[in-house]
């Protein structure tokens, strides 16, 4: 059945900038959009009434790790007393902790916990979602990890892109012998059974080395598996310049990358992915350099870093106003971020992240009447639908 999303007061179809089209109309048949204009309604189907809407792509969160047990609110207490991320990973709590609730917790009640979190995010306007293991470390655990986001993957309603994350060294283990594990079984296992699309690293002071980063991601790359890197947060230990290096899909955070980085990733086509929900919600004043990623011409994707420790904020409308409020980009770029870089940072531009005939019907109908109030409306609850394939996946009115 055809859907008509009939006369937005603009559509952003993020061709050529945010590419807005005023008093305009989208026409989806077999879940694709077919039509981008002004036109007569054509009979049959369902109709959607935007006017007084901006209808844009469904939004790409490419960075969360959606699916772990327990949650952490402690901690996000204590840092609001003065204590930091660093120092509380150090004594104990940090992603160990998730850790040790994510081993207690079974693979039934994580795939349930996703489903609900995912039920949100889609309220939120998310029609593609990354999602990363990473809290289990010991292979059984990062299986079950994997095992769970396959069989959200299998049944949500929009599209989930699972990364084996290789996150932390386990507790019992020495750095050198889990090294060994994670290249010669885990990183093999994973490719073969198909459990993830990419593998990730958590490349800084307090996780992996510039050197056994190379190491895991090299051997991914040789099984197979598409890269991303977790760096530059807090300590620039040359990560991004090893994402540029590798051939990385996306390097993620990238708070304290140089200029000498942000070329080096232009070069190498990686996406640069900042995450400015995490800096807010762990109180870190060093801000990434937006105006040297302006001045590179940089694809700029925004995600929202979605876990228990250092974000939980499901919204990519609140990961865009943040992206505007706390990182100084504009709105059009955090708009782009949100949408078609987001999608290249996924590998998924292909088919999502703009709105143009023949691409997936991956649609959010936001109730505001231009695009410069979703920032600006900080906070408020304006999606009225999202659309994914053409399926309505959430409306206010059913
Ligand atoms: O992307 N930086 C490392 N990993 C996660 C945080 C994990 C946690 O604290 O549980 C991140 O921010
Ligand atoms: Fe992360």
């Amino acid at each position: 059945m055809p859907l008509l999303i009939r006369d937005a007061a603009e559509v952003l179809t993020m061709k050529r900038g945010i590419g807005v089209k005023k008093n305009c109309s989208v026409l989806v048949e077999d879940g694709v959009i077919s039509r981008v204009g002004r036109f007569k309604d054509p009979a049959g189907g369902r109709v959607i009434d935007a006017r007084g809407c901006v209808v844009c792509p469904g939004f790409v969160d490419s960075h969360t790790h959606l699916v772990f047990g327990g949650t952490r609110e402690k901690e996000f207490a204590l840092r609001i007393s003065g204590a930091t991320y660093e120092a509380i990973a150090r004594s104990g709590g940090g992603i160990a902790s998730t850790v040790e609730q994510t081993a207690k917790t079974s693979e039934e009640k994580l795939y349930e916990l996703g489903r609900q979190r995912l039920q949100r995010i889609i309220r939120h306007g998310t029609t593609t979602v990354e999602v990363k293991s990473g809290y289990g470390l010991l292979p059984e655990v990062e299986y079950k990890m994997l095992r769970a986001i396959n069989r959200l993957k299998r049944r949500a309603p929009i599209e989930i892109i699972p990364t084996f994350l290789v996150h932390a060294v386990p507790k019992a283990m020495k750095r050198r012998q889990y090294l060994d594990l994670v290249t010669e079984e885990m990183i093999p296992y994973v490719a073969q059974r198909d459990l993830a699309v990419f593998c990730d690293v958590f490349c800084d002071r307090i996780g992996f080395n510039r050197k056994e980063s190379e190491r895991i991601l090299l051997a991914a790359k040789e099984h197979g598996l598409k890269l991303k890197i977790h760096t530059d947060e807090f300590a620039n230990i040359g990560g991004a310049q090893l994402a540029a290096q590798i051939g990385c899909t996306s390097a993620d955070h990238l708070v304290v990358s140089t200029k000498r980085d942000i070329a080096a990733m232009k070069d190498a086509g990686v996406v640069p992915t900042l995450l400015p929900g995490t800096s807010v919600f762990l109180r870190l004043s060093e801000k990434p350099d937006v105006r040297a990623f302006r001045t590179a011409g940089s694809t700029v994707a925004i995600a929202s870093d979605f876990n228990p420790g250092s974000c939980m904020i499901y919204s990519m409308l609140k990961i865009i106003a943040l992206a505007c409020l706390s990182y100084g980009m504009n709105v059009e770029e955090a708009l782009i971020g949100a949408t078609r870089n987001g999608a290249r940072a996924l590998g998924v531009f292909d088919r999502a992240g703009s709105i143009e005939t023949g691409k997936q019907a991956d649609l959010v109908v936001l109730d505001v009447d231009n695009y410069l109030k979703i920032p600006y409306e900080f906070g408020e609850d304006m999606v009225k639908y999202t659309v994914k394939k053409g399926k309505v996946v959430y409306g206010q009115d059913n």
